[in-house]
């Protein structure tokens, strides 16, 4: 298993991420991408990132220089051709990524696993650029990808068992924690996780709380390291925004998926968050933080709404087979950090409660939004 070449198509945030990955793993990794500043660029980070883990006693001055050995840096697609397993990491379009598919498969061997780590595109679809689809894999790394232990394992139809077998066995030796899903919209964590901006999004233009008492409510009542208004900021409300309307489009525009006008506006002006400068929160220096309502039945009324969401989201991605009960579990507390597995808190909080709750919120507001779930249904009534 070890002794696999590993390429990387695309040397952005993820695909040098995920080179530094392989590499640590004592792969010979070749890096390629198409712009060499790119590829520079890659290289010195590296360079940063691994004399800080020497800094830090994390790895030794030799490790350094050893996992720097095996990665190479190509502007040449063809320099793939000894590879067992390519993950391309490129641009998130679907004529760009048939394009390289295509190309990828003419210069590999048979055998090779073509896999790409797309967020939003359909693996299926990306196979279908490819003479032999079954090599064809989702392999979904979080960033930043040395640091998150979560990875979605995404077969599609076309996919082989012995390639799924094979790319797990190697993402799980590389101390990932794997799940596997469904190739549906969002895999796991960017489905179940969408409530936790979409709710948080619509209390506020309900005009229910401001962006710090919801952050407060999910942060201090809730146990979320970062409130969702804080973590949009994070995240960008550029990109978060894109995700939740392409999630949305794919749904077949689902009322549970639908985006909001007041993110899109952020988004409009320029207010992405932390790297603009200004998102929901300003972050110039000297900005003051805006104080939350600490009122304890405002904050718990957030809060149960919030993860009343998040949990029938949860059920939902059980019931319609995604993921396993424990993949959905794994998933939420690896990948995005969540306190706890949304089906233990359901368990925890009673299934009765939470249906109640959301049977409620469908009663006043009459939206399929907040239809509760069948399973969960099913559940609560045992
Ligand atoms: N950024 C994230 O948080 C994140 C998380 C998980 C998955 N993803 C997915 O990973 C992929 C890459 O995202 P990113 O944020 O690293 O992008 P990025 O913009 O940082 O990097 C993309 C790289 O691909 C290169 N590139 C573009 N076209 C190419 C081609 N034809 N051949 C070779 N190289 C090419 C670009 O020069 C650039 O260096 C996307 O599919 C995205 O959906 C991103």
């Amino acid at each position: 298993m070890n002794k696999m070449k590993v390429g990387i198509l695309g040397a952005g945030t993820m695909g040098s991420g995920i080179a530094q990955v392989a590499a640590q793993n004592e792969h010979e990794t070749i890096l390629v991408d198409v712009n060499q500043e790119m590829l520079d660029k890659a290289e010195s980070s590296l360079d940063k990132i691994l004399a800080r883990l020497v800094e830090k006693e994390k790895i030794s001055a030799d490790d350094k220089i050893n996992i720097q050995g095996r990665i190479s840096y190509s502007t040449d697609i063809t320099d793939f051709k000894h590879c067992n397993l390519v993950i391309e990491a490129i641009v998130e379009k679907l004529e760009v990524k048939h394009q390289v598919f295509s190309k990828m498969e003419s210069i590999v061997s048979k055998d090779c696993i073509l896999a790409s780590n797309t967020s939003s595109l359909s693996i299926a679809s990306i196979g279908s650029s490819l003479k032999n689809a079954d090599r064809i894999i989702g392999i979904h790394f979080f960033n930043p990808a040395p640091l998150m232990p979560l990875v979605e394992i995404i077969p599609a139809v076309q996919t082989s068992e012995a390639t799924l077998k094979t790319a797990k066995d190697l993402i799980d030796a590389w101390k990932k924690t794997t799940v596997v899903c469904k190739d549906t919209p969002g895999f796991i964590v960017n489905r179940v996780a969408r409530p936790f901006y979409g709710e948080a999004l619509r209390i506020y233009e309900e005009g229910i709380a401001d962006f710090a008492t919801i952050d407060w409510a999910m942060t201090e009542l809730g146990g979320f390291k970062m409130g969702p208004f804080t973590l949009m900021d994070y995240i960008g409300n550029d990109i978060n925004y894109a995700v939740t309307e392409s999630v949305f489009e794919a749904f077949y525009y689902d009322p549970r998926f639908k985006p909001s006008f007041t993110q899109r506006r952020h988004s409009e002006a320029g207010y992405y968050g932390r790297k603009s400068g200004r998102g929901y929160f300003d972050y110039a220096e000297g900005a003051v933080i805006p104080e939350p309502n600490r009122d304890p039945i405002l904050g718990q009324k957030i809060l149960d709404r919030i993860l009343a969401m998040l949990i029938n989201e949860a059920f939902d991605a059980v019931f319609m087979q995604v993921a396993s009960q424990e993949d959905v579990e794994k998933a939420m507390t690896k990948g995005v950090n969540y306190p706890k597995g949304l089906l233990a808190w359901a368990d925890e909080i009673g299934l009765e409660k939470v249906l109640a709750q959301l049977e409620d919120l469908f009663q006043e507001y009459g939206e399929d939004r907040y239809r509760p779930n069948v399973l969960l249904r099913r559940m609560a009534v045992k």
